[in-house]
């Protein structure tokens, strides 16, 4: 499936167009065509990223979940992008808002529901970045408006890689240290907890890990911090558990513990 941009550009014009006729429109005939994909101030967006020249074109889509929209896309100079959508009026805004109350970055986000996933997305491309600078392999960031995220595509060109869930490993002990150093890194080098990692949310490219979905990444001030890491040091362990290695929770916890002196 081919999206092209040019053609959101021609909705939003002609939304426009109808604003200015007055003519009133009826939200179902809005979402026609992209509708079931994009609300309008979705399309404006996409175009507005595509006239600052951070975004060509979406290309194929590799994920419709419940928060948002995953694209193959080209980025600034037709290179492979990842595109993240997030949705507007399925968000579980109750869900957002927890992780978003309690952490001083986002003090100010209005209340409500559009406003909530727009930080959420800005969240997310601050969770990347920060989580870059600390020597964790995760998209790095390109661009980010309101609920879009452009973000370097992991895989082969524009084949993405696949989510750990759904790869073979060869060596899942190297893999599984490999993951206890990026939660180490994460948190004694950046004080985030990803907070929501499972072999869902960590890509395999090149037989290598690389934590994706960070949009509910917490600082460890978060009040619900201990929790959250717990979860993620829980869902970690089971999985390498279930693909033969003879590991326990507290092998895990102490293993990260161990980075602390060596970051
Ligand atoms: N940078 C990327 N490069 C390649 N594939 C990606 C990238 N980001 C996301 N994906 C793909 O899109 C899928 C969904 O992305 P992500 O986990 O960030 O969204 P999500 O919030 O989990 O969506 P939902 O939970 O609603 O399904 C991933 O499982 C992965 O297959
Ligand atoms: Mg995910």
């Amino acid at each position: 499936m081919t999206l092209f941009l040019a053609k959101i550009r021609q909705e939003v014009y002609e939304k426009q167009e109808q604003i200015r006729k007055r003519k009133k429109t009826k939200s179902r005939s809005d979402r026609k065509i992209w509708g079931y994909v994009f609300d309008s101030a979705t399309k404006e967006t996409l175009f507005e990223l595509q006239q600052k020249q951070q975004l060509e074109s979406l290309e194929s889509i590799i994920s419709t979940g419940k928060e948002a929209y995953v694209f193959v896309g080209k980025g600034p100079g037709g290179a492979p992008v990842a595109v993240k959508v997030y949705k507007i009026e399925t968000s579980s805004f109750n869900t957002m808002s927890k992780y978003i109350v309690g952490d001083p970055r986002f003090e100010k986000v209005k209340k409500d529901k559009r406003a909530i996933v727009y930080a959420w997305a800005k969240k997310e491309f601050r969770n990347l970045e920060r989580a870059s600078k600390s020597g964790v392999k995760v998209p790095l960031p390109i661009a980010q408006k309101n609920n879009v995220l452009i973000m370097e595509l992991i895989g082969k060109k524009d084949e993405p890689a696949l989510p750990m869930i759904n790869t073979r490993l060869n060596d899942p002990k190297k893999v599984y240290e490999k993951v206890l150093e990026y939660i180490a890194r994460l948190f004694y080098g950046s004080d985030l907890i990803h907070a929501d990692l499972s072999e869902y949310n960590i890509l395999i490219n090149k037989k290598e890990p690389i934590l994706i979905d960070m949009g509910q990444s917490v600082l460890s001030s978060h009040p619900m911090a201990q929790e959250f890491l717990d979860r993620d040091i829980l869902h970690i362990t089971n999985f390498f558990k279930g693909l033969g290695l003879n590991i326990s929770i507290e092998d895990t916890r102490k293993s990260i513990r161990a980075w602390k002196e060596r970051l």
